[in-house]
């Protein structure tokens, strides 16, 4: 059987209005500008309103990603959404989703693998649609991060933020589309981020309550050894399985944790920071969205052109790791 190469063949993002500046970090806990910037490049973050849910901004994200691409609902065959903060446990988020925009009854399921979210999704939709399964699959990453921040500690309530990133991907016609894809998880490291209580685990009670467990706990100096290492080799893997190397990247879209750690892979990689996609600046580290947003602004920005060899790679709670290049 000929494999069909997938491709992405628009995309669409929401960021909810509500600004959180490093200011206004100030004055909720012990912190500065100073420390925020200098330790993790981020100078203000979006926050869902009370009344958004991750389906909400999937939601808005998905209806750009159809506009722009010309789809309409009734062409999805499949709806993967990537997150780590759904409505609720469950139905899925989903499901909620398909019937929103008003698809046919087509598969629809969560994917969580935290910060490389999108990119699973996007791995997954690549398998059906280049064995000839399926055509057109929305994948969405969506988190609504500030509901599960406990905004009296500093450790994570400067980092993480709000946002949604849609990719409609079908059967490419021509050379376009991923080139490879490559997955990785390492179960050992689950206890460096998470929310440790609301599961089979720790179910809700008062006490979990009291003691803050259904918020977001994080060793972020942990994941920080380890995330630039795990970023660089998946790159080489990702490299490697498309028969690349570095000189034939043209553009670099890495998951937006930390200034640091972006600067730190780019250089092992030997690309120029021009050819990198930042907005964590803007943005915070949004998880499974930070990409696929990030790939939105990109091409809304220019800067990706047809026949880029664009790079993806992320690295988040699991841990997980992910790395896609596409040519566009
Ligand atoms: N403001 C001021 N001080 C802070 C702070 C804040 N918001 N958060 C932590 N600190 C303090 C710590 O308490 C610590 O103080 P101490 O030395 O007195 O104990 C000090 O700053 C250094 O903390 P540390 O955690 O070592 O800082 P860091 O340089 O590692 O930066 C992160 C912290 C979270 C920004 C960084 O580790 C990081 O980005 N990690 C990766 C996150 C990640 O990839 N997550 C994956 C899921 S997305």
């Amino acid at each position: 059987m000929k494999l069909r190469r997938a491709k992405i063949i628009s995309t669409g993002s929401y960021i909810p209005e509500k600004v959180v500046t490093n200011a206004d970090l100030e004055k909720m806990v012990e912190t500065s500008d100073e420390w925020i910037s200098t330790r993790t490049g981020i100078k203000k973050r979006h926050i869902a309103r009370d009344d958004e849910a991750a389906s909400d901004l999937a939601y808005m994200a998905s209806v750009r990603a159809l506009e722009k691409g010309g789809i309409s609902p009734d062409e999805l065959d499949m709806i993967i959404v990537a997150t780590i903060t759904p409505d609720m446990l469950f139905p899925a988020t989903a499901c909620i989703l398909q019937d929103r925009l008003g698809a046919r009854k087509i598969p629809a399921f969560d994917l969580e693998a935290a910060c490389s979210g999108f990119l699973y999704g996007l791995s997954v939709a690549n398998q059906f649609i280049s064995t000839g399964v399926y055509r057109t699959i929305l994948v969405v990453a969506a988190e609504a991060l500030s509901k599960i921040i406990d905004w009296e500690d500093r450790n994570t309530c400067v980092i993480f933020a709000d946002g949604a990133g849609a990719a409609i991907v079908k059967a490419s016609d021509d050379d376009s589309g991923i080139i490879s894809c490559y997955l990785g998880a390492d179960g050992s490291g689950a206890n460096l981020v998470g929310v440790p209580a609301g599961g089979s685990r720790m179910p809700a009670s008062v006490e979990t309550v009291k003691q803050r467990q259904h918020y977001m706990k994080m060793k972020g100096n942990e994941l920080f050894k380890r995330a630039i290492k795990i970023m660089v080799q998946a790159v080489d893997r990702t490299l490697k399985m498309g028969n690349l190397t570095y000189e034939d990247l043209d553009f670099f879209i890495p998951h937006q944790a930390n200034i640091r750690i972006i600067q730190a892979v780019t250089k092992r990689i030997n690309l120029p920071m021009e050819k990198v996609y930042i907005n964590l600046h803007e943005c915070g580290n949004m998880s499974a969205a930070s990409i696929a947003v990030a790939l939105d602004q990109a091409l809304d920005e220019g800067k990706i052109n047809k026949g880029d060899k664009v790079l993806l790679t992320s690295f988040g709670g699991g841990l997980t790791w992910a790395s896609i290049i596409m040519e566009w």
